[in-house]
């Protein structure tokens, strides 16, 4: 092959809304429905959005800019962006994609499993009188440590097969008619499915006071460190940052493309879903409050908490079409999952792809096979706390190390200027002088002063109370696996050297503008 055809195979978006679903798919996720509300709930309430609007404007969203910009600059995946800016920083790029495809999205998968597991549960409303007995007991039969595994819950691995066959299905059929249609089909059904569950909630009796505990604000609690770390760390999850993921998004993008707006715009709707998400929650949550005549403090969980206990508990009381709401809710869970799973998938895909030039297919197809097998781990019965504790080590540490590097090797070691001109290039909105002091200076400080406390609160106890051998081997060895085999790629050779890519790619942009 020449070197033009080596490097003409990048696809593109078809439309520009495709590319905003899209990221908006990515962004969207579980942890819009089930963590933003609680976190929300647990740090004050309405004063919570304070912390939350600065965390966004002094670091999420000069990131997306970086992220976007970045792919779109170099159009090319994390590791062949990195390895553009210089061949010291591919690593980078490679295992930020490398612990989210290897770690993240192989326990997130099975988490979208259990969810289409109650879907089906939902119509004769299997769980019964005891939600909380039927999860871990009948469900997951955990054995609650994870050093017993137990047996693969068949019913569990039968609904992840389905799972990673949609994964497979969407990201093999390409950027187009893969990525681009299932989102334009996944988000207006998404957003729907919201509305009504948002709508269906309010009327509900005591809805109005479930929100309003949601979003009483409490000023008091602003002072506290942990509300702040809580905010940095929802928005680097929620808008998929260190990811690698709006890289490889933002490489298929055409030259003339308005990043900032639309890093804006991407950041807005996720923000706003999130927020109205936590009212139809509260006002469930509200409504459960009231009919078991009990306080809300007694109701309100989280996460898995909240999705497979809390949620089931109060659907079971709803007085009318209590398994409709329930495949409501179940069914936006699933597509809310599904359309953040596949960007993962997406972005590995497209750096192998950039890298060794092997066919897409047979890329995804391999790592699709590989990341059925890889979650078979968290379908047994010790899932729940085995994912409990990558969850921990991947998102705490991860992606904050990630995120940190990112703003170096971007900040310092890259003419942060230069990019920051090349977004502004077609953008009508500018990313101001200002975004180059976030990127150098207030992110990286930041970041690392969030790291710094949670590695304080980390050796001050054992994480969820497991054993030291169970989270050093299970959690810490999983991030420095992902980090070893990120080397091992980067140091490997490339067919087709990152910058002469990029160039060949440029050249090829210009004829046609
Ligand atoms: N943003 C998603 C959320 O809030 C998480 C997410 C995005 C994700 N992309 C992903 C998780 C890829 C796993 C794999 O839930």
């Amino acid at each position: 092959m020449s070197k033009k055809q080596l490097a003409h195979h990048r696809p593109k978006w078809k439309t520009h809304i495709g590319f905003v679903l899209a990221t908006v798919g990515s962004a969207i996720g579980l942890g819009n429905i089930w963590r933003f509300s609680y976190l929300c709930y647990k740090n004050g309430g309405g004063a919570f959005l304070f912390p939350y609007l600065i965390a966004l404007f002094v670091v999420g969203i000069p990131l997306i800019i970086l992220e976007i910009g970045l792919g779109h600059k170099m159009r090319g995946s994390a590791p062949a962006s990195f390895a553009s800016v210089s061949k010291k920083w591919e690593w980078l790029g490679w295992w930020q994609i490398t612990f989210v495809m290897f770690g993240i999205v192989l326990y997130y998968s099975v988490i979208i499993a259990w969810c289409l597991n109650y879907f089906f549960f939902a119509f004769d409303l299997s769980w019964g009188a005891t939600p909380d007995k039927f999860f871990t007991e009948t469900f997951l039969i955990s054995t609650g440590s994870p050093f017993q595994i137990g047996n693969i819950r068949t019913i569990i691995l039968f609904s992840l097969a389905i799972i990673w066959f949609l994964n497979w299905f969407i990201v093999f059929k390409g950027v187009q008619n893969g990525l681009e249609r299932a989102s334009k089909i996944f988000m207006p059904i998404l957003f729907l499915l919201t509305a009504t569950i948002i709508l269906w909630g309010l009327r509900l009796e005591g809805a109005m006071e479930g929100v309003a505990v949601y979003l009483k604000p409490d000023f008091s609690q602003i002072t506290n460190i942990k509300v702040w770390m809580d905010a940095f760390s929802q928005i680097f999850f929620t808008l998929s940052l260190g990811f690698g993921i709006m890289i490889a998004y933002a490489s298929y993008l055409p030259k003339k493309t308005q990043i900032v707006r639309d890093s804006l715009i991407i950041t807005g709707i996720n923000c706003l879903f999130s927020l109205l998400a936590g009212v139809g929650v509260f006002a469930v949550l509200g409504y459960m409050a009231h009919s078991s005549s009990l306080p809300i403090s007694e109701v309100v969980t989280e996460s898995i908490g909240l999705a497979f206990v809390a949620f089931p508990k109060a659907i079971s009381l709803l007085p009318a079409f209590s398994n409709i709401f329930g495949i409501l809710f179940f069914g936006s869970l699933v597509i809310a999952g599904l359309s953040s799973s596949i960007s993962i998938i997406e972005a590995f895909t497209s750096g192998i792809v950039d890298k060794f030039h092997y066919s897409r297919k047979m890329v995804v197809s391999a790592l699709c096979i590989v990341g059925f097998l890889g979650s078979i781990i968290f379908t047994t019965q010790a899932g729940i706390n085995w994912l409990d504790i990558v969850d921990h080590f991947l998102t705490q540490y991860g992606l904050i190390l990630g995120a940190i590097f990112e703003c170096l090797a971007i900040g310092w070691f890259f003419k942060v200027n230069k990019l920051r001109g090349h977004i502004n290039h077609y953008s009508g909105w500018k990313a101001p002088i200002f975004w180059n002091f976030c990127i150098k200076v207030i992110s990286p400080l930041i970041l690392v002063a969030i790291l710094i406390s949670s590695l304080t609160e980390e050796f001050s106890h054992n994480y969820g109370g497991y054993s030291p051998v169970a989270i050093i081997l299970i959690g810490r060895d999983w991030l420095i696996y992902t980090l070893f085999a990120a080397l091992v790629i980067a140091f490997h050779p490339w067919r087709l050297d990152p910058r002469k890519r990029m160039l060949v790619h440029e050249h090829d942009q210009k004829k046609k503008y």
